[in-house]
């Protein structure tokens, strides 16, 4: 089935992976009400207290090990192959239930949770076991360095400019379960309407940047974004009509 729209840009946050069990970040019981994000998620806190940020992450990674992709990510994934790869995903997080639902167009722009890089040396691999100060780099041998492959507040996020390119080129911007409160990711609902295209965010509640958006559905996302997905895919009065090939 052809969509009415070409070139799909879906930016994802901790909200689409909350009922899958993973925690978001500044909902009431949310990630930094119970960690202090300077101490765990900045080159500073690692710098002050790696064994802190070892504890923080290994957790994560535990929790993830044990958590499955939801509608949500499965709406995606489908959504995905309905564009015929037309579709790029950029995620803020840093779980794989994207890459479990089946999407294939995807960048983690804050990195990814199971993997670990060495910081004197850069060396990244995929690795889900728990991080500590004497596990070894497998490529330079140091011991100590090892953090997790993800972007700490102060550090640049990944696929920035093969973002904006898509961006500037898309005619439908979804914006997925997060609270439009950190940049980069925050700012892209304006870099897509300046190109001209329909705006949906798609979130349990208005986000900070939810008057930007040209259209706006409120409630879990594994029930909104599969509704939405079947909107676009029927042609639905918001996904126009489908357009025959
Ligand atoms: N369905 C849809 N949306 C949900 C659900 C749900 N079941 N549960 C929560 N949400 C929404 C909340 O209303 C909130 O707007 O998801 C959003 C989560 O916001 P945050 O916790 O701020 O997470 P996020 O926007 O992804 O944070 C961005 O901040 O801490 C950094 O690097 C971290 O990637 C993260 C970035």
């Amino acid at each position: 089935m052809a969509l009415r729209f070409r070139r799909i840009v879906v930016l994802t946050g901790a909200g689409i992976s909350a009922e899958s069990g993973l925690g978001t970040f500044r909902d009431k019981d949310g990630l930094w009400t119970k960690y202090d994000l300077n101490e765990v998620a900045t080159p500073e806190g690692f710098a002050r207290n790696p064994r802190l940020v070892h504890e923080f992450y290994s957790a994560r990674r535990k929790n993830l090990l044990d958590a499955k992709p939801n509608a949500a990510h499965a709406a995606l994934a489908a959504l995905e192959e309905a564009a015929g790869g037309n579709l790029l995903l950029v995620t803020q997080n840093v779980d794989t239930l994207h890459e479990q639902a089946g999407s294939r167009n995807i960048r983690h722009m804050h990195g990814e949770l199971l993997r670990t890089r060495c910081g004197p040396c850069g060396h990244s691999a995929a690795d889900e076991d728990e991080l500590t100060l004497e596990r070894q780099c497998t490529a330079c041998g140091r011991a100590g360095g090892l953090r997790p492959d993800v972007v700490w507040f102060g550090e640049m996020p990944f696929h920035m400019d093969e973002i904006a390119d898509a961006l500037g080129d898309c005619d439908l911007f979804l914006s997925i379960g997060t609270s439009g409160t950190v940049y980069p990711a925050a700012g892209f609902v304006l870099a897509a309407a300046h190109a001209g295209a329909h705006t949906v965010e798609l979130n349990l509640e208005p986000s900070e940047g939810h008057s930007t958006f040209a259209e706006r559905r409120y409630g879990p996302a594994s029930a909104i974004v599969p509704d939405y997905v079947n909107s676009l895919l029927s042609g639905g009065r918001h996904g126009g009509t489908a357009i025959a090939d």
